[in-house]
């Protein structure tokens, strides 16, 4: 009888201030060694530079155990793509480092991988599901609304979660995509590596005894930008247009105000619709680069203002002949709502032309 390749599992275990919580961690998967001894385990601790003996910690550790110690790029996420790409073994898992998440759940989350989901996650809102009674009112509807938002992308029902479980060829085939930011890492891979097969299993989130968490208000505003990159990944020519479109209204606002204000001090039509086209082109231009185009960033700012005057030029007299083409059809309309109409014409001339020409990627 041929040796079966045993069970082989990397933990990956990011961790900022974490030294009390280690100890515990690391006995709770001692623990699970000794249930599963056939099985090949090694944890690996991405430390983010604590400076609070963690390294001293974890080095007089058993040689199942790495350490890997970060000085830049520092983050959760990052911290756990580093340890992906580190893990040495056929099963990949990460957790938290504070014990919130129950390792002993780590069998069950492997069997269902062996038993073919691409990806198993630790949740907290599927039955059975519990998490420990001091978890404020706040930090509940937090968690909703973040997983609401997560919604097109992935219909699992605890995308936020931090405990998850994947084949390492899950991982291989998004691992040059990724690019995280904050601390959604699983969202990230769900969306990445295009996990079909998604399996949650049902965990009790225990509040951490040690220290304190680390999810600060700009954790999670970073939220808010990964999931606008996760948009455009997916959906990225509609989420652009959405994008233009956003920065375009902002435009009309600022094109009729400009317009009211020289209507109101006696400016001649002609030229006051012309003039307020062109305030709202540079609004449109600095917005657009920011936003819309923002991945074709490092290109020269004078080149694309340049591409985008000149395109928007054209777009310019597409949008001033129609407005007064409009107004000459029926003189009696307000020149705010010809100037409307012609905006809209060169809007659509314009997303086409800046989205193949002038932000062009790479
Ligand atoms: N290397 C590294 N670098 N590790 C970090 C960093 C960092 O910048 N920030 C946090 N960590 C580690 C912590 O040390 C801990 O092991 C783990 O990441 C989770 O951090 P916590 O600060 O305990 O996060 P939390 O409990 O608020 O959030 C957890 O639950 C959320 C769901 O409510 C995490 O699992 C989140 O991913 C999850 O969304
Ligand atoms: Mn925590």
């Amino acid at each position: 009888m041929s040796n079966p390749t045993p069970t082989s599992i990397s933990i990956i275990v990011p961790t900022y201030k974490e030294v009390e919580n280690i100890p515990k961690l690391v006995e709770r998967l001692e623990q699970l060694k000794t249930q599963y001894p056939d099985w090949v385990i090694e944890l690996l601790v991405i430390d983010d530079d604590s400076s609070d003996g963690t390294e001293l910690l974890v080095e007089l550790k058993q040689p199942w155990i790495r350490l890997i110690v970060r000085t830049e790029n520092r983050g959760l996420s990052q911290a756990v793509v580093e340890g992906l790409k580190q893990a040495k073994h056929e099963f990949l898992v990460v957790m938290d480092a504070d014990l919130s998440h129950p390792p002993e759940k780590i069998p069950e989350m492997v069997q269902h991988l062996k038993k073919g989901a691409d990806f198993v996650l630790g949740s907290r809102y599927v039955q059975g599901a519990s998490t420990d009674v001091d978890w404020g009112m706040f930090r509940w509807l937090n968690s909703k609304v973040a997983t609401l938002l997560a919604w097109p992308l992935t219909r699992v029902k605890d995308s936020m979660s931090g405990f998850f479980a994947l084949h390492r060829t899950t991982f291989e085939q998004g691992k040059y995509a990724l690019n995280p930011i904050g601390y959604k890492i699983g969202l990230e891979l769900l969306v990445k590596c295009d996990c079909q097969n998604v399996h949650e299993i049902p965990i009790h989130f225990a509040d951490r005894q040690y220290g304190e968490s680390k999810l600060s208000f700009k954790e999670q505003l970073r939220y808010i930008q990964h999931l606008r990159r996760l948009f455009i990944y997916r959906y990225s020519l509609g989420t652009q247009m959405a994008q233009f479109a956003v920065v375009g209204t902002s435009g009309v606002f600022v094109n009729l105000f400009v317009l009211t204000i020289l209507i109101w001090f006696n400016v001649i039509v002609e030229l006051a619709v012309a003039l307020a086209i062109g305030v709202s082109m540079v609004s449109n231009f600095v917005l657009n680069r920011r936003f819309t185009f923002s991945s074709a960033r490092d290109d020269s700012i004078i080149k694309q203002f340049l591409g985008f005057v000149g395109a928007s030029a054209i777009g310019a007299v597409v949008n001033y002949a129609i407005t007064l083409y409009t107004l000459t059809l029926i003189p009696t309309l307000i020149p705010q709502l010809a100037a409307l109409v012609g905006i809209l014409g060169g809007m659509f001339f314009n997303f086409a032309i800046n989205r193949f020409f002038v932000f062009k990627d790479k």
